[in-house]
């Protein structure tokens, strides 16, 4: 399988291309590819660094064909080489966290005192979410899918965003059908498009743009 990844596209370019691809070619993603894919995916900023999101990548047919079930059946599920399952564990920091400050420490990111600061501050945080518990992970984890978007575009490839699918019986196809801590916040195909989508435009940026307060 070739290594060489495609002359990447620009952030502004990726941007203004992207579009929500309903079917992909059956064509697979090359290996160098998705590994950069899921480099520029993890890369994604998130909360204290604390990277709640775990991400299932599904290509096994009969992975793909429950997926797809799962997702009220969207051709882009079903044709998609690869769908990307963003779920997120609401308490991974706990096992996480020492690491988490190790890595910022080694890199020169975090003094002594920042750790310090983040042993207390970081639980105590967690702790307040409360009723926004399942929120912030997912905000992280939306994050990164929105690098994976831009990231794929501007490898050549194409994404969907999707709501559309039930949240148990996604957990059921990655093997967190009993695991109360784990949450789904999004789908992603991944693939190249057959091109048969067009732009669905965007309001005026007078209803959804401002100064300085709502309009
Ligand atoms: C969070 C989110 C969830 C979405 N869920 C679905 C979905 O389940 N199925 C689908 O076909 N499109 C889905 N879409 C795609 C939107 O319909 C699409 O982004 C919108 O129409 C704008 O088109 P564009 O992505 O080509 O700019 C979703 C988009 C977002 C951002």
């Amino acid at each position: 399988m070739s290594t060489h990844l495609p002359r990447p596209l620009s952030v502004p370019d990726a941007i203004r291309r992207r579009r929500t691809t309903k079917k992909f070619k059956p064509d697979p993603i090359p290996e160098a590819t998705l590994k950069e894919l899921v480099e520029l995916t993890i890369a994604a900023p998130s909360s204290y660094n604390l990277q709640p999101w775990r991400i299932v990548m599904v290509s096994d047919p009969a992975k793909k064909a429950a997926l797809t079930a799962a997702a009220w059946n969207q051709p882009q599920v079903a044709t998609a080489p690869v769908t990307f399952v963003f779920a997120v564990d609401l308490r991974g920091w706990e096992k996480t966290l020492e690491q988490t400050l190790k890595t910022g420490a080694e890199l020169g990111a975090w003094n002594e005192k920042t750790i310090e600061y983040f042993r207390t501050a970081i639980p105590f945080f967690q702790k307040s979410l409360t009723d926004k518990l399942r929120e912030y992970p997912i905000k992280d984890a939306l994050i990164a899918a929105t690098h994976l978007a831009l990231a794929a575009e501007s490898l050549g490839l194409n994404s969907t965003f999707m709501n559309g699918w039930k949240e148990e019986e996604v957990k059921e196809v990655i093997g967190a059908r009993d695991n109360p801590d784990i949450a789904i916040a999004l789908l992603m195909p991944i693939g190249y498009g057959d091109g048969s989508y067009g732009n669905a435009g965007r309001l005026p940026q007078e209803l959804t743009v401002f100064q300085n307060q709502l309009g």
